[in-house]
């Protein structure tokens, strides 16, 4: 039996049901999925389910778990792993769409767009209110220069922007074949007046843009994040906000999800969406029917390429 615990596209679902039998629950009540998971032999997620040791625990016949996407922070691979469970993902499916959408969240708070927008709905013509600022000559801050970092970086370069980027893992002469210059930390905050967040969530990422960190930055700074919830301290950067020292934030992940109150809502200068980074029609296709060939071929027991 397959378990899908979240959204999955027609056509991921098409290539399944033919040969097995499906069944659907909502994986974020904790108490149904450990009941609904005791008889899967394969759990398809996306990013609003956390499969930990107790719903491993919870599964004896469990072969495969297959994350519809990118980040795999909501699957404890290692437990996984102890439990002969293989973690398959979707590495690529909404790399673009997501780089779109940080460049969207960007282009937003340059522009004013959503706080116009809603001044506008609401009868208000305000002009001189919502000038905003070029991104033409200005330096992009890139943090995590892998595969959507680098679609954000070559898209970015298009506008005319410098592209500083800061990701120990990765070699200089890879990051200039790209166009960018690898800095320290430090250097990229201090320098950039555009900063996107493109690191995967891990011990050493949580909480890596704090206090400390956005007392660095230019107050004409406006920094996005559509990577993962917590890489940016949302009190942090709440305060930095209040006290001038950033001067605007797209924001797609929240620490907790679904988040719906935080105090960066109270900012007329942030813009938020609610995890939508990896939400179109072309990347949901993409991530369904690769998860679900995975699947299809871990329970035939054979290899499972990557994606
Ligand atoms: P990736 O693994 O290709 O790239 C991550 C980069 O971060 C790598 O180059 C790595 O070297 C670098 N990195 C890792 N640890 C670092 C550290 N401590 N300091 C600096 N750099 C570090 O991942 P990706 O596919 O580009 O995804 C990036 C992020 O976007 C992930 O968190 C993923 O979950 C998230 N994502 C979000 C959405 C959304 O819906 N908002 C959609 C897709 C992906
Ligand atoms: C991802 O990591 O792929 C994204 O968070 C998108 C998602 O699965 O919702």
């Amino acid at each position: 039996m397959v378990l899908i615990a979240e959204e999955l596209s027609p056509a991921g679902l098409a290539l399944l049901e033919p040969d097995f039998e499906i069944r659907r629950v909502d994986g974020a009540d904790r108490e149904a999925l450990a009941a609904a998971v005791a008889g899967a032999d394969a759990l398809i997620v996306r990013s609003a389910t956390t499969v930990d040791a107790a719903v491993l625990a919870a599964a004896p016949r469990l072969r495969v778990v297959a994350r519809a996407g990118v980040g795999l922070d909501n699957v404890d691979v290692e437990a996984a792993t102890r439990a002969g469970v293989m973690v398959v993902n979707a590495p690529t499916s909404n790399i673009v769409t997501a780089a779109e959408h940080a460049i969207a969240l960007l282009l937003a708070t340059a522009r004013n767009i959503p706080q116009a927008h809603s001044a506008l709905k609401r009868g208000e013509w305000r002009r001189a209110a919502y000038t905003g600022v070029e991104l033409q000559d200005k330096t992009l801050g890139v943090l995590g220069l892998g595969r959507i970092g680098v679609l954000v970086a070559q898209r970015l370069a298009a506008f005319g922007m410098r592209v500083i980027a800061y990701d120990p893992y990765v070699q200089a002469a890879r990051a200039a074949q790209l166009g960018a210059r690898l800095v320290p930390l430090d250097e990229l905050l201090r320098d950039s007046d555009f900063i996107t967040v493109h690191l995967p969530k891990t011990p050493e990422t949580l909480g890596l843009i704090g206090d400390r960190e956005l007392r660095l930055v230019k107050p004409s700074v406006r920094i996005v994040n559509a990577a993962r919830g917590g890489i940016i301290d949302e009190d942090a950067l709440d305060l930095a906000l209040k006290e001038g020292r950033v001067a605007g934030a797209g924001i797609d992940v929240f620490r907790s999800e679904p988040c719906t109150d935080s105090p960066l809502f109270q900012h007329d200068s942030v813009a938020v969406t609610p995890h939508l980074g990896a939400s179109t029609h072309e990347a949901q296709e993409k991530a369904g029917t690769q998860v679900a060939r995975s699947v299809r071929l871990a329970l035939a027991g054979e290899f499972v390429p990557d994606a």
